[in-house]
C-alpha cells in the first residue's frame, strides 16, 4: 500500500521537477491507546506507529532556493531554503517551514536549497498525526539531503517544535515520538518525564480498528491549548498544596486528587481528574499486557473514554456513539478516543477473529445515528519513521 504512495509521489516529483527525488524519508501516524493529554503532563502514554504515512521526497538545487508541493493538490510555495518565513495561505507548508528552519538552527544556514514534494495516505483531520508524519519525515529527508545525522529524539523534538512556534498548536511530543519510535507489532511505552520510550510487545490474537468519524478534528482552534492551560493551572495548585514537589499533574496521585479536588476551581479540578487517572491506567495497561489479559486492558480503554467524556470533555457525540456501540460488539475488547479528541477517530482493540464482522457493526451503528457510516478499517502497529532512500 505505502510502495504505491512512493510509486506515485516518484512520478509526480519527476514530472513537476524534471528529475528524479535523491532522497526519500517515510513517517507513520500515530494511534494512542491508552494516555489521553498526558504527555504535557509529564506523563505516560501507549501508543502505536502505524501502517498509514507520509513519504517526503527531497533532491538539493544549485541555488537557494526552497521549492516545496503538497503532492495531493499540486499546491507549491517557493522561499529562500536559509529564510523561510510563515505563510498565511499556504498554511500546509507551515510544518515544512518550521521543520527547515529548526534544521537551519541546528545545523547553520544550507549551502543549497531544494527540491521537495509529500504524499501520505493519513485521512486529514482523522487525529492519526498526519502533521507529525510531515513533520518527521521532512526532517528525516531534509537532514540526510545535507548531509547531516540528527538522532530519533531530536527529530521528534523539532517535529513538535515546528508544530508549537509555526501553527500555534501547543501539542506535547506524543505525536511525533511515536512516528519516530514506532515498532512493528509492538506498542511504544512513552515516559515524557525522562523521555524514554520502550517497546511493549502487542499480543497478535487482538488487533485495533480506527473509526474515523469525520467529525471536526478543532485542535487549531484553540480547545487543544484551553485544556492545556487548565493542566497547568491544576499542577500549579497541587505544587503549593501537597508536601512533595509537583512540576506537572503527573507528580499528583489519584488519592491526592480525591483529597483535594473540593478546593481547585472546579472546572480545573475536573479537567485535572483525566491525565491524572490517564497515568495510573497506563502503568496498569502495561502490567496487563505483559500478563496477557487482554479484556482487562480492554476495560481500561473504556475507562479511559469515559474520563475524557466526563472530566476532560473533549470527546463529541461521534466518538460517543462509536465507544458506545462498540461496548456491545461481540469480539471488541475496548475502545477510545484516540489523539486530542473534539472529533476525530476512535481506537477499537478487538479479536482478530472478529475483527471485519465488528467494524461492519460498528459502520452500520454509527450510520444508524449519524446517517452515514464511519470509515472502519484495521491498523498494523508498525515500524517507525525512518529514510528509504538512498
Ligand atoms: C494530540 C497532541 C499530542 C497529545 C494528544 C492527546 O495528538 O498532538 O501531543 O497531547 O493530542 O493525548
Amino acid at each position: 500500500m505505502s510502495d504505491e504512495v512512493l510509486q506515485v509521489l516518484d512520478s509526480k516529483f519527476r514530472s513537476f521537477f524534471g528529475r528524479e527525488a535523491e532522497v526519500v524519508a517515510h513517517a507513520p501516524g500515530r494511534i494512542e491507546v491508552l494516555g489521553n493529554h498526558t504527555d504535557y503532563n509529564e506523563g505516560y502514554v501507549l501508543s502505536a506507529a502505524i501502517d498509514k504515512g507520509t513519504y517526503f521526497a527531497v533532491s538539493p538545487r544549485g541555488d537557494g532556493t526552497a521549492r516545496l508541493v503538497a503532492g495531493d493538490v499540486m499546491e507549491a510555495v517557493e522561499f529562500p531554503a536559509a529564510a523561510p518565513q510563515r505563510s498565511e495561505s499556504a498554511m500546509w507548508s507551515n510544518y515544512v517551514k518550521g521543520c527547515v528552519a529548526g534544521l537551519n538552527e541546528r545545523f547553520g544556514a544550507p549551502e543549497r536549497g531544494f527540491d521537495a514534494m509529500f504524499l501520505g495516505n493519513i485521512p486529514l483531520g482523522s487525529g492519526l498525526s498526519s502533521s507529525a508524519a510531515l513533520e518527521c519525515s521532512s526532517i528525516l529527508a531534509l537532514a540526510k539531503a545535507r548531509g547531516a545525522e540528527i538522532s530519533k529524539l531530536d527529530a521528534a523534538l523539532a517535529g513538535q517544535r515546528a508544530e508549537n512556534e509555526w501553527t500555534g498548536v501547543k501539542c506535547g511530543l506524543l505525536d511525533q515520538a511515536t512516528s519516530v519510535f514506532g515498532e512493528r507489532d509492538h506498542l511504544v511505552m512513552s515516559d515524557f518525564r525522562t523521555r524514554e520510550f520502550k517497546p511493549v510487545a502487542f499480543p497478535d490474537d487482538v488487533c485495533f480498528l480506527v473509526c474515523n468519524t469525520h467529525a471536526k478534528h478543532a485542535l487549531v482552534d484553540g480547545a487543544y491549548n484551553e485544556r492545556r492551560e487548565c493542566c497547568e493551572r491544576a499542577a500549579r495548585f497541587f505544587a503549593a498544596t501537597l508536601d512533595h514537589p509537583v512540576r506537572a499533574l503527573r507528580d499528583v496521585t489519584w488519592n491526592e486528587w480525591l483529597e483535594h479536588s473540593g478546593e481547585l476551581d472546579p472546572l480545573a479540578a475536573r479537567r485535572a481528574a483525566h491525565p491524572i487517572g490517564e497515568d495510573e491506567r497506563v502503568l496498569a495497561g502495561v502490567e496487563l499486557l505483559r500478563e496477557g489479559d487482554v479484556e482487562a486492558f480492554g476495560r481500561l480503554m473504556f475507562d479511559s473514554h469515559r474520563s475524557s467524556r466526563e472530566y476532560f470533555e473533549n470527546s463529541c457525540p461521534e466518538l460517543d456513539t462509536v465507544v458506545d456501540a462498540a461496548q456491545k460488539i461481540p469480539g471488541v475488547l475496548g475502545a477510545r478516543l484516540s489523539g486530542g479528541g473534539f472529533g476525530g477517530s476512535a481506537v477499537v482493540l478487538v479479536r482478530r477473529r472478529d475483527a471485519e464482522t465488528a467494524a461492519a457493526a460498528l459502520a452500520a451503528a454509527y450510520s444508524k445515528v449519524h446517517g452515514t457510516p464511519c470509515d472502519t478499517s484495521a491498523v498494523m502497529c508498525s515500524d517507525g519513521a525512518r529514510v528509504v532512500r538512498p
